[in-house]
């Protein structure tokens, strides 16, 4: 058992492409897959001194590539290619997980009826085209690996409607771009695990909310609209993204996970 577990389970000197790379998901996977061996190439729009401190986290120079770039920028974006083609010379693993939450660039979320054409282009330019545009331009790349995977971070709001009672009396939103875009990826997942085929597989996580420190009347009505009565942690998240990275799953393609303690139908 240990020996299967072993051999399915290793990302020893895999090359991972992780977006988004610093953000709360990401950079706990990140560390996780540094741990194990991998080699990473991790992108993300790096801002803030926070950043350049999660970055020093990662010792192993050789094995960690930082690229700076902002996903909504076509121009970031070719010369994120230019750079990582100059680096790699294959991906084993992709993992798109950059969105736009809002986190680092300020509260993004407003009402429905104040927000404009600006925001919902940028939502689905990080979100959704950029990944379209990752996979065409690093796809040489790609198909240079033995077994290769490609995982997008969708969400239970690419899949359903919203529950719009839960943010009552909070500031909190939901953001039709967000849900859009989510929902494109899904679709992306499957466009892509066919036109890959069968040489990539191409899989989903659509992760329910995690538990950040939300307002408890959020918190409480979130919780139970769920079947396990608790909102989703990071680690929940990445355990599913690291099977999906994994050979434990190499006969799956196509699929979207759903990470979300039974919310969704
Ligand atoms: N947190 C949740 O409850 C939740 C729920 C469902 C799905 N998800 C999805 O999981 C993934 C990771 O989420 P997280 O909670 O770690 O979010 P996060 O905000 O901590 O991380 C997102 C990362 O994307 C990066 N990013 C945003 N805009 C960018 C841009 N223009 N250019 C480059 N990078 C950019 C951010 O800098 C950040 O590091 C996302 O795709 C998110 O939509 C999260």
């Amino acid at each position: 058992m240990k020996k299967f577990l072993k051999k399915k389970y290793n990302y020893k000197n895999k090359n991972v492409l992780i977006t988004g790379g610093l953000g709360k998901i990401g950079f706990k996977l990140s560390k996780i897959l540094y741990e194990e061996g991998a080699n990473l190439a991790i992108t993300d729009y790096i801002s803030k001194n926070a950043d350049l401190k999660k970055i020093k986290n990662f010792t192993n120079k050789n094995r960690v590539s930082f690229f700076n770039c902002d996903l909504s920028s076509a121009l970031d974006r070719k010369k994120l290619f230019v750079d990582i083609k100059k680096k790699f010379k294959k991906i084993d693993i992709l993992i798109n997980n950059a969105a736009l939450t809002g986190d680092k660039f300020g509260k993004i979320e407003k009402d429905f009826e104040k927000q404009d054409y600006k925001i919902w282009n940028k939502e689905l330019q990080v979100n959704l085209i950029s990944v379209i545009e990752i996979i065409q331009k690093l796809k040489k790349l790609i198909l240079k690996s033995k077994s290769p995977t490609i995982i997008n971070l969708s969400s239970i709001y690419g899949i359903q409607k919203p529950d719009f009672e839960i943010y009552k009396g909070t500031s909190m939103k939901n953001q039709i771009g967000y849900s859009i875009s989510k929902a494109g990826l899904i679709q992306l997942t499957k466009w892509f695990a066919a036109y890959l085929a069968p040489k990539v597989r191409v899989n989903c996580i659509s992760p329910g909310g995690i538990i950040r420190n939300q307002p408890k009347n959020f918190v409480n009505s979130y919780k139970k609209n769920t079947l396990l009565k608790r909102m989703a942690t990071e680690e929940d998240i990445i355990s599913g993204i690291l099977f999906l990275a994994s050979d434990g799953s190499e006969y799956i393609t196509g699929q979207n996970i759903i990470i979300d303690g039974g919310w969704a139908n």
